[in-house]
């Protein structure tokens, strides 16, 4: 790979306003996109880890399914990725970036020179910077690092796109002045989700602190956003005051508010945006060892509500692989990013198991199709213009020995049988554990057929000269359409022996 062949990406300035500013602000109008290092290109159509050079003339229209997951600085991988095709291709980004330690952030680069004053190619901070953690803090390298992602991961969003990101109350105040800038505020925030969880008390002199904040921004400014509504369980006491219906506000054309009866009190009530999650336990079959990991259940509700099925979820700061696994896990494609080694070891080994899960999953699938399809029946139709008979058994007989790998039973539909043919089947069946013939006799049969033909009305009338008039009496009536019914049903007119 050579890393000096380099395209330049072009990324537009930042929306709202007020901004908040640091030492070395500056904004991002070109980044170079070199080649990425993607690590695995995941099929789910074929079921199998694909070869890693074929993905970028067919990502991201071609693929219904799957994902791919680069290992290196995520600001190189979303230079490459705008610069192949993914411009507004996306429809939900969720990032958690890291937000207390400033190691792990830190760009990995190749230095022309020796010493800790050498500036890195394309950035304004020093070798010495870099690894200095307060350093960095100080220089406020932190908000520059996020507010450029924040720039890229922009573009990336389709009109219909959703941003989520995950912070600490230690940043959540700079963040969402960053986010304001680049997304846009106002009609772009949507929502400001806590996440509440419960873990062990600390020694702190004050309160304990339980809890995480989602930043929800969108791409548009006009709701046309994806939003699959979720709800929760509606109280008793909700259920039985309201009697099954929802009075909610809502703004009518003349801008005055009426409350209406909307949704069903039974679908439960729209999710708050406090989401009480359980942390991934030790004992919980998805957890790994990865200290920052974030449950499934709560990626997985925000995949829900932000995508459709297919469509394709993007995590530059990945982990242990959470958006990626529940983005598989629910039908949508991802694109997942790590710049630390053992988050894409991680990530890998998570999504070897769902992938190797849901193709056993498929595999049940076929199978059971299979075995439906041996358990159906063989249906013969006999045209309606002749009773069956013999000749035709004989003919069915040919086709069933022309098909000796067949287990499966036959259903013959015939309008009228002679009784020969009768007795050649009861004959044919006396002899045989399997492939046993059925017969669907149209006239007689009560569950498929039972249609009758109509003839008409037969009626025994006398009819007597009175003076000038005439005296009609109906001696008797018979409809031979209304007793074949009638047989149908109760066979009331047939024989008791036959009934
Ligand atoms: C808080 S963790 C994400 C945890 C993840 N949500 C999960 O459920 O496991 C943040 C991740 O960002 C990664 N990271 C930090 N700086 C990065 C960068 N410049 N490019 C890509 N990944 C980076 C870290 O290696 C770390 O794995």
């Amino acid at each position: 790979m050579d890393d000096n062949k380099h395209r330049n990406v072009k990324i537009r300035k930042a929306k709202g306003r007020p901004m908040l500013t640091w030492v070395g602000k500056r904004p991002l109008s070109t980044v170079k996109a070199y080649p990425a290092q993607l690590v695995e290109s995941f099929s789910a159509a074929t079921r199998a880890f694909e070869n890693c050079e074929a993905y970028q003339s067919d990502w991201p229209d071609k693929f219904e399914a799957g994902g791919l997951l680069f290992h290196g600085d995520n600001k190189d991988v979303l230079a490459h990725l705008l610069a192949n095709g993914f411009r507004g291709k996306v429809k939900l980004i969720y990032i958690d970036p890291p937000f207390d330690s400033g190691a792990d952030y830190v760009r990995k680069v190749q230095l022309r020179g020796t010493n800790g004053t050498t500036k890195v190619d394309g950035e304004e901070y020093t070798l010495g910077e870099q690894i200095q953690y307060e350093d960095i803090w100080a220089n406020d390298n932190y908000l520059q690092f996020m507010y450029e992602r924040l720039m890229l991961l922009r573009e990336l969003l389709s009109n219909e796109g959703s941003i989520v990101l995950h912070c600490d109350n230690k940043r959540s105040h700079f963040l969402r002045m960053l986010l304001d800038e680049v997304m846009g505020s106002e009609k772009h925030f949507k929502n400001e989700l806590i996440w509440f969880y419960r873990r062990w008390p600390t020694n702190t002199p004050s309160f304990q602190s339980m809890h995480d904040n989602l930043f929800w921004y969108t791409k548009s400014n006009d709701n046309s956003h994806t939003f699959n509504k979720l709800y929760e369980q509606s109280s008793e006491r909700t259920l039985s005051d309201y009697g099954g219906k929802r009075l909610t506000t809502v703004e009518t054309e003349d801008g005055s508010f009426v409350k209406r009866e909307t949704e069903e009190v039974s679908l439960g009530v729209p999710m708050r945006d406090v989401w009480e999650i359980r942390r991934e336990h030790t004992r919980s079959s998805e957890h790994t060892d990865y200290p920052t990991q974030k449950p499934l259940e709560l990626i997985g509700r925000l995949i829900t509500s932000l995508s459709n099925e297919g469509d394709l979820i993007l995590d530059c700061f990945v982990g242990s692989g959470t958006t990626c696994i529940s983005a598989q896990k629910l039908g949508r494609r991802w694109i997942g990013c790590d710049i630390n080694k053992g988050a894409i070891q991680t990530t890998a080994k998570r999504l070897h198991k769902v992938m190797l899960e849901q193709a056993k999953a498929i595999d049940e699938d076929r199978q059971s199709k299979l075995v439906e399809d041996e358990n159906t029946p063989l249906v013969k139709i006999i045209p309606f213009n002749h009773p069956l008979s013999p000749l035709d058994l004989d003919d069915l007989r040919k086709e069933i020995e022309r098909r000796p790998e067949e287990e499966r039973d036959i259903t013959i539909v015939c309008l009228g049988l002679e009784l020969k043919a009768r007795a050649w089947v009861e004959d044919y069946n006396r002899t045989r554990p399997i492939n046993k013939i059925n017969i669907i006799e149209l006239r007689s049969d009560r569950k498929y057929g039972g249609f009758i033909k109509h003839e008409p009305l037969v009626a025994s009338v006398s009819i007597k000269r009175h003076k000038n008039k005439l005296k009609v009496t109906i001696n008797d009536v018979y409809s031979p359409s209304i007793v074949q019914r009638l047989n149908m049903d109760d066979g009331l007119f047939l024989p008791r022996s036959n009934r």
